[in-house]
């Protein structure tokens, strides 16, 4: 690309001006003021804690129950309206509770690509248990479904157990459409925030759903906030006397416990109590606000949103892990991750120029700390045009990107939704000239301030705009990109500089006339989508046989997104109680069905310490999503740059990581057959334990793992809760550690933080240092063979190319593994409905650890296939950290990973 002329330096040094101005915005602090309120939004204000659920009845002879489905009308009699109400039963594990206006009103619906294609046909019949003048009893398997008529109120029960009542507190409500009165209230049809004047043109059209769970102490998800992961009531002190909110929204500077919400939303809350897990999820894209009481034994909701239709799912099957799945059949599971993005990505705002990247790239072999992508933000494009190079300081962005992959690693480049309005840039001008962009509300393309100045927005919400979007991934398209450059996107909320709260006007228009007001929460997600398409588009047109699969990374997000890439936490800080609500934050992420998240390690914002810095990496290692990142104005922070003593503790953490990631990508397959959460909480895996419900300064590696972050300056010791029922060992040692009532305080130093394997599972391990996943391709495996009481355990390995789309034709090795009676076998996992696992790796197993056999006068020896012995050795737990010899270690019995075997253990 030619150097910039004259013209376009003056542009440069202008835009450089605004990008400071912008940045130096970004690096205020959170400005509560410059966001709404429910006190200062009319449809929150007008609706909240205002009981209007008693105008609303059935009218019975309304009624009409066809095998799984029961239609009523809904009349809302002081306002003669009638409203109509449906009632569904599917086969997943769930009933769908509908309420709109009637046919012709048009009021907005998600669209259907936002979830899984083809869920709504799968339904189970209704049994009608009984029928009076003012009720109707159904039950669907375990549920059981009680509609009463006057007024309108909804129970459900699962297992004979109360699950949720809808409108037991009467403060349903929904506004239908109307024509403009004169003696309207202010703020029906227009409403002012700040310089900011909402057109409203349909009126008033927000609902208020009132939900009771029952005996219910804890409630969860509702992301994305930074707060705790069972959510306190909303009718506290400040700041908790505000609803939760769900809105997409670049907050800068977030606050790490407040219940503002910031830039993804997923309408899914799962309440726990002893005995039972219920979900539901309001499949609605506008603005909502989410009040959380706790009256007595129970907890209770109300959730207003602004427009769209109710269209409420109650997940019913019991347990968190069903609920879950059931819940995956509508908004798809985690799309299986290139095994690559599972490793460790080194990101700034920004790596300044090709020679920075290749420092930083050689940084990390120099320091032998492994690491997979390298990231280039903002800055690496010519004045903020995506899918362009700032010429001057990336001229040759091709043989940059194949030097990095030749060393087995790929890089990302940041491709932001805002098109700086510039007719010399092609992705303006032809998308212009398509009508690719949003429009406001006069029907001219909305032009909104984002990084590059003046920009309008792609309108992804079309699916034209979508493929043509796509399109512009192919190699012969973004210049200067390769099959080993990934895409990142950002600001997808959409954050817009200058509009209302930081994002787009309401009243602008989308595809198919819909307003911004409607489908706001979608804006991410699909722009997520068509840029996950483009990848993809790309990956078969470089792998036709089997395509690569995408890595998009996506700031914003809603239901579904967990179908298309991960997401961050964006923009945290660097302070402790930022690393602290990161686990919280994931955790809420993992329960609503997108675990593949992270937060930034470091924190964005401020400069960390070495101790701080290495806290976070010890923590970072267990995120789904790792990335170290940090904003333009901080002090450079690769891992080596904290002195010899960190960057070896960094090193260690990092290769810990490395080491889990055969765990961790079997995991990733459970995510994405099941919509298993990656990172759990504890009551997840102990259901029954009360003492765990609230607990979120703790957390499990899936099963098998349990984590107790150090998130405090100088800790010298930590308290750890070691759920009960279990036999729990020391990571790093192998040693048991005894059976205890509460928690315990632990001794720690700088080197790591408490973690532990839960007895009963047997954990893959690959424990060769290597430089990246690249290059453990053909590293053989170690097994930790975790014994629980009765001397058993069970564990699994998935592996498959980690890159194509081969396994979905059942190219992949997945082996179950148990111990039991001394005996250890491999054989071939099963999973109904997939199919069967063809893929054989002439990898072997190099060592299998044993943590808790029963001690033996003379030790132990491994009989392998009936036939040749192996004596078992005290030894390390781990090559990676020798320490004492806890554990009993079988070396080198070179068991084929791809076949059947058994290995016995017996009394030397
Ligand atoms: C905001 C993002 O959250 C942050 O990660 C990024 O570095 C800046 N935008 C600049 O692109």
């Amino acid at each position: 690309m030619a150097a910039p002329g004259a013209k376009t330096r003056v542009q440069a040094i202008l835009l450089l001006a605004l990008s400071l101005v912008l940045s130096s915005h970004v690096v205020s602090a959170f400005k509560d003021n410059e966001f709404k309120k429910c006190a200062q939004t009319s449809f929150c204000s007008r609706n909240r804690g205002v009981q209007q659920g008693q105008n609303f009845e059935i009218v019975p002879a309304s009624l009409v129950l066809n095998t799984a489905t029961l239609t009523a009308t809904l009349s809302n009699k002081p306002a003669s309206k009638t409203l109509q109400l449906t009632l569904t039963s599917h086969a997943d594990g769930f009933v769908r509770f509908m309420v709109d206006e009637l046919p012709g009103v048009g009021r907005y619906q998600v669209p259907g690509d936002v979830l899984v294609s083809g869920w709504e046909t799968k339904k189970a019949a209704f049994k009608e248990e009984s029928r009076s003048a003012n009720q109707i009893v159904l039950s669907s398997g375990d549920a059981r479904v009680e509609l009463n008529f006057q007024p309108f109120t909804l129970a459900i029960s699962v297992k004979g157990q109360p699950a949720l009542q809808i409108n037991s507190r009467n403060l349903f409500n929904f506004e239908h459409r109307r024509t403009k009165q004169d003696s309207d209230p202010a703020g029906y049809w227009e409403e002012t925030w700040m310089s900011h004047t909402d057109s409203k043109p349909k009126g008033p059209e927000a609902m208020s759903l009132d939900l009771v769970f029952p005996g219910f102490q804890n409630v969860y998800g509702i992301p994305e906030r930074a707060t705790s992961l069972s959510l306190r009531p909303t009718n506290g002190a400040a700041p908790y006397g505000e609803p939760y909110r769900l809105y997409n929204l670049d907050v800068f500077e977030y606050l790490d416990d407040h219940p503002f919400g910031l830039y993804g939303s997923i309408p899914v809350m799962m309440a726990h109590k002893k005995g039972l897990t219920v979900g539901v999820f309001w499949n609605n894209a506008a603005e909502m606000f989410v009040d959380v009481v706790k009256p007595g034994r129970d907890t209770a909701v109300q959730w207003i949103t602004e427009s769209g239709i109710v269209d409420l799912f109650v997940f019913v099957g019991g347990s968190a892990p069903a609920v879950l799945a059931s819940y995956a059949k509508v908004a798809g599971t985690t799309a299986l991750p290139q095994l690559f993005s599972l490793g460790y990505h080194q990101c700034r705002w920004n790596y300044k120029d090709e020679a920075d990247v290749k420092a930083v790239d050689g940084g990390f072999d120099e320091h032998a700390i492994p690491y997979d992508v390298l990231w280039l933000d903002i800055e690496h494009t010519n004045g903020k045009r995506y899918l362009t190079w700032d010429s001057s300081v990336f001229p040759n962005p091709i043989p940059m990107q194949e030097d990095v992959a030749s060393r087995g690693r790929e890089m990302v480049t940041i491709v932001d939704p805002h098109v700086k309005r510039d007719h010399a840039y092609y992705v303006f001008s032809e998308a212009e000239k398509a009508g690719h962009f949003v429009k406001n509300k006069y029907n001219n393309d909305f032009d909104g301030w984002c990084w590059p100045g003046q920009s309008s927005y792609l309108d992804v919400t079309s699916p034209a705009v979508r493929s043509w979007w796509a399109e512009q991934f192919t190699l012969d398209k973004y210049q200067g990109s390769t099959k080993h450059l990934y895409i990142w996107n950002d600001m997808n909320e959409p954050s817009v500089f200058n509009g209302p709260e930081i994002t787009m006007q309401k009243d602008n228009i989308h595809f198919g006339g819909v307003e911004h007001r409607d489908n706001h929460n979608l804006y991410g997600i699909y722009y997520h989508m068509a840029t996950a398409e483009g990848l993809k588009l790309r990956g078969s047109i470089v792998n036709p046989e089997s395509g690569d699969r995408p890595f998009v990374l996506s700031r914003a997000f809603f239901s579904g997104t967990q179908r298309v890439g991960p997401i961050w936490t964006g923009d945290n800080a660097a302070q402790w109680s930022h690393l602290k609500v990161s686990v919280p934050m994931l955790l809420t992420l993992g329960l609503t069905g997108l675990p593949y998240s992270g937060a930034d390690v470091g924190g964005f914002f401020g400069n960390p310490d070495a101790e701080l810095m290495t806290r976070w990496y010890q923590v970072g290692i267990f995120y789904p999503f790792f990335r170290g990142h940090a904003h333009l104005e901080t002090q450079r922070r690769e891992p080596w740059l904290f002195g010899p003593e960190t960057t070896a503790r960094i090193r260690t953490a990092i290769r810990g990581r490395y080491a889990m990631l055969p765990y961790i990508y079997t995991l990733f397959r459970a995510a994405n057959t099941s919509g298993l959460p990656i990172l759990r909480p504890l009551w997840y895996e102990f259901p029954e334990a009360e003492e765990l419900f609230a607990v979120d300064e703790e957390f499990m590696l899936g099963s098998a793992m349990l984590v107790k972050p150090v998130s405090a300056a100088g800790a010298s010791s930590v308290d750890v809760t070691l759920p009960q029922g279990a036999r729990w060992y020391d990571a790093l040692t192998g040693a048991m550690v005894p059976p205890r009532t509460k928690s315990h305080r632990v001794q720690v130093t700088l080197d790591g933080i408490p973690v532990y394997y839960r007895g009963g599972n047997i954990v893959p391990r690959r424990e060769r240092p290597r430089r990246s996943t690249a290059a453990q391709a053909n590293d053989p495996y170690t097994l930790v063979v975790a014994l629980d009481d009765k001397g058993e355990a069970a564990g699994s390995l998935y592996a498959d190319d980690g890159r194509t789309f081969a396994f979905t034709r059942g190219d992949y090795l997945h082996r179950d593994f148990t111990f039991k009676g001394m005996k250890l076998t491999s054989t071939a996992h099963q999973e109904p409905g997939l199919p069967a696992g063809t893929l054989t790796l002439p990898l072997t197993v190099e060592r299998v650890v044993f943590l808790g056999l029963p001690p033996a006068r003379r030790g132990y020896k491994a009989v392998i296939g009936g036939k040749h012995t192996v004596p078992l050795e005290a030894g390390p737990l781990s090559m990676l950290a020798a320490q004492a010899e806890n554990a009993l270690v079988l070396r080198k019995p070179d068991l084929p990973v791809s076949h059947d075997w058994t290995v016995e253990i017996v009394a030397a």
